[in-house]
């Protein structure tokens, strides 16, 4: 079978498709045959080296996949043949506060992804995925949308509450989705006036161009009668840190989620000062992906896919997800 792998060397010239044997499940295993991925900025940033100078090379990338289940290991009890299922970002977490093994067990990362025709995965990383959606619609769930969910629930959003989003990507096009079906009033930032566009499509109130609006924290403050926003879903990282932090009411959560923006400045004196509590998030556990599942079948969400790839071309998949002309998830089909 084949899969996408990053050998020898860092950066997208060193993606390449390896031929390997078709893996067998072992205790409590289940092996899945992947029917579709979905791609994230920080598959990006693992085939360049900057999240992990050490990965261990050959390396299949991708953390997320949906597929069906082709046969089971001893033990498994929970999947049978024909389930339609998708991996969990972390094998390891199932519920509660995540641990230094969870953390260790990402797909893509730690271990071997999905980018790969068959994959075998830890029946407790497994979570069966809403009939609602396709397999495409399915692999763009484990990175992106759960960690979207555990950063809006996390900071208590709800009626009432204002978000804040940046950009137009994987992780901040299902923040809008889950903060409209949470009943919470969604602000958003974007380098495109053209996406801006589609976001009030999908029910943002209001949205400002970053590019030509650079103060846009100023610009949240006057939507939001001087106060700021509840939340701040934090894609942008160090760059955008110090507008977040401004554009945040008092007694605020900023939930800390990303690195788009590379490096910045950032003064932690108005954290103090407003008493803001900063969130790191990574991605979420089982239970909570299970959680959203039902928020996705009971609201009839639908993943915004930006375009779809034959897994043959999955690097140019990576060169489009680059190039920040997506909007939402950029999806392979194998
Ligand atoms: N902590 C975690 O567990 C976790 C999980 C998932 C993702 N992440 C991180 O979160 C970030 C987003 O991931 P993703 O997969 O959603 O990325 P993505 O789909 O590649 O989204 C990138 C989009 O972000 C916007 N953007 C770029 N630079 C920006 C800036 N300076 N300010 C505001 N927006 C900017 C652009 O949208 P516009 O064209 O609309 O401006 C761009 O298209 C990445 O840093 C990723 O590593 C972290």
């Amino acid at each position: 079978m084949k899969a996408l792998v990053i050998q020898s060397g860092f950066g997208l010239d060193h993606l390449a498709f390896e031929e390997r044997p078709g893996p067998v499940p072992g205790v409590n295993q289940v092996l899945v045959r992947v029917r579709a991925a979905s791609l994230n900025y920080r598959d990006l940033l693992i085939a360049k080296g900057i999240y992990n100078p050490k990965l261990k090379m050959p390396r299949v990338l991708g953390s997320d996949g949906a597929g069906e289940v082709v046969a089971v290991g001893e033990g498994v009890t929970k999947f049978a043949p024909g389930d339609r299922v998708a991996g969990c970002f972390m094998q390891g977490w199932v519920s509660g506060p995540i641990s230094d093994a969870a953390a260790k067990s990402t797909l893509g990362g730690d271990l071997d992804g999905v980018l790969a025709e068959q994959v075998v995965l830890r029946e407790e990383g497994l979570v069966s995925i809403p009939d609602s959606l396709t397999f495409e619609e399915a692999a763009t769930l484990p990175c992106a949308a759960v960690t979207a969910w555990n950063a809006l629930t996390g900071a208590g959003c709800g009626p009432g509450k204002t978000v804040l989003l940046q950009g137009t990507g994987g992780v901040s096009i299902f923040a809008l989705q889950f903060a409209k079906a949470l009943g919470a009033r969604v602000l958003i930032i974007s380098g495109s006036d053209e996406k801006l566009t589609r976001a009030f499509a999908m029910g943002a109130a209001a949205g400002t161009n970053y590019r030509t609006n650079p103060a846009w924290d100023k610009w949240v403050r006057e939507l939001t009668d001087g106060v700021g926003v509840d939340i701040v879903i934090e894609v942008g990282g160090a760059g955008t840190l110090d507008n977040s932090v401004k554009a945040v009411r008092i007694g605020g959560h900023v939930a800390l989620i990303g690195v788009l923006s590379g490096v910045g400045t950032f003064n932690p004196i108005s954290v103090l000062m407003k008493a803001v509590r900063l969130q790191g998030v990574f991605v979420g556990s089982r239970t909570m992906f299970e959680d959203m599942n039902r928020l996705i079948t009971g609201e009839s969400i639908k993943p915004v896919i930006d375009r779809v790839f034959p897994f043959a071309d999955t690097p140019a998949a990576f060169h489009h997800l680059e190039s920040g002309a997506h909007f939402g998830k950029v999806v392979v089909k194998m």
